[in-house]
């Protein structure tokens, strides 16, 4: 199949389950892009209400050599809706079509639809395979990658779920296409953040293509979700489960959580909140001596230039940072009530730390927005 000897292809090395990430336009009706499934009776696609009608059809065509029978499930749309009840759906359509353990999730869709597939497909039948068709840039270049699964619950983000591995991610670019530009921006928010974290070269890379990546520019977007994808992978290969390393992929992510359980769900998008986040983060960093202010002033810069939000969202008239800190407390890098946050430098490291009260109440307030 022409697209696979031209599709970019990264390799996610773990003790019992490495698989490939592949990317390239076209993937999508490419029987092979899912060569890496066994063949098996049945699949079933879940996808959302939105997507299902761009890319179910696609899909289903292209696994029809593959599978016997190839079922459909349409999600209600929205992260308002990454629940429990949502879930069962994909449960309730499993078994009323007497899927078995053979079964192939397909997670055809954004982060939601990706992490609540995943954590169905780690839960039916205590396991069964999964893949992933990531259709936002937020899921080519983060969620569809690493094995996070779950979902939201009212009292914190992601805060029930599995780590689950797909058995492959195929990153369909041309996609993106359709993808609404704030959706874009929010995916970008993703891809800056691996700059900070691991490799000021790729930042300065974004700086210098950020209105190509905001275009929508084929060649810059293929390399920009390729790079996030290989930092992502080198983290995930060394620390799959989270003991240590891979917590710097939550950059800016303990404020945007915060940000987007106190606002409601889907009040923000997930990539807007990180990239508050994000800022908050790195002006935490100043304040503890770690960063310089113009790492602040190019991050938030970048950001700004995305398209995304750079300020605290105001979270409590009575007492914003007290908001804030209560918010934190469940978010899953706390140890003993104590707030633990990644912090940056100039050079690309990252590192996570508890911070003072004083300080975190201080950047909070310093970044509010007005
Ligand atoms: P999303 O899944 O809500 O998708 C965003 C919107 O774009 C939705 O309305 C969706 O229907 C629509 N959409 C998707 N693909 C489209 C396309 N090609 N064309 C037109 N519309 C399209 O949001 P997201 O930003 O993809 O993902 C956010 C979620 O991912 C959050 O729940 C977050 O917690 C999770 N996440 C998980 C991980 C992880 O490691 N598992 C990492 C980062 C984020
Ligand atoms: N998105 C953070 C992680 O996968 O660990």
């Amino acid at each position: 199949m022409t697209v696979h000897t031209s599709a970019a292809r990264v390799n996610i090395a773990l003790a019992d389950c490495s698989y490939d990430i592949l990317i390239a336009p076209g993937l999508l009706d490419a029987p092979a892009s899912f060569d890496a499934v066994p063949l098996g009776a049945s699949a079933l696609i879940v996808t959302n209400a939105t997507v299902g009608p761009l890319y179910a059809e696609r899909l289903a065509a292209a696994l029809a050599s593959r599978h016997a029978r190839v079922l459909r499930l349409e999600l209600p749309d929205g992260e308002q809706f990454k629940t429990w009840e949502t879930l069962n759906k994909i449960f309730d359509a499993l078994l009323s079509q007497q899927a078995d353990r053979g079964t192939v999730l397909y997670a055809l869709g954004g982060g939601v639809v990706g992490d609540m597939t995943g954590f169905a497909a780690a839960c039916y039948m205590r396991g069964v395979p999964f893949v992933q068709v990531p259709t936002t840039l937020l899921a080519q270049v983060d969620s569809s990658v690493g094995g996070k699964t779950g979902i939201n619950h009212p009292l914190g983000k992601n805060m029930i779920g599995a780590f689950y591995q797909p058995l492959t991610v195929a990153c369909d670019l041309a996609t993106l296409k359709t993808l609404p530009p704030r959706q874009l921006s929010a995916g970008l928010a993703e891809v800056i953040k691996y700059g900070p974290i691991a490799d000021m070269a790729f930042f300065g890379w974004i700086e210098q293509h950020i209105d190509a990546l905001r275009a929508c520019d084929a060649h810059a977007l293929a390399h920009a979700v390729r790079r996030s994808c290989e930092i992502k992978a080198a983290v995930v290969g060394q620390d799959e489960r989270e003991a240590g390393l891979r917590a710097i992929l939550n950059f800016g992510h303990t404020f945007g959580h915060a940000i987007e359980a106190g606002l409601g769900y889907g009040a923000w998008l997930h990539g807007e909140a990180v990239a508050a986040g994000m800022v908050l983060a790195a002006e935490l960093s100043r304040e503890l001596g770690l960063a310089s202010a113009s790492l602040v002033e190019r991050l938030r810069d970048l950001l700004i230039r995305a398209g995304l939000p750079v300020q605290a969202p105001v979270l409590s008239a009575q007492d914003n940072a007290g908001r804030y800190l209560e918010l934190m407390r469940v978010d899953k890098k706390a140890r003993q009530g104590e707030i633990r946050f990644v912090l940056v430098d100039d050079a690309g490291h990252a590192t996570v730390h508890a911070a003072p009260g004083a300080a975190v109440r201080a950047v909070i307030e310093r970044c509010r927005a007005q």
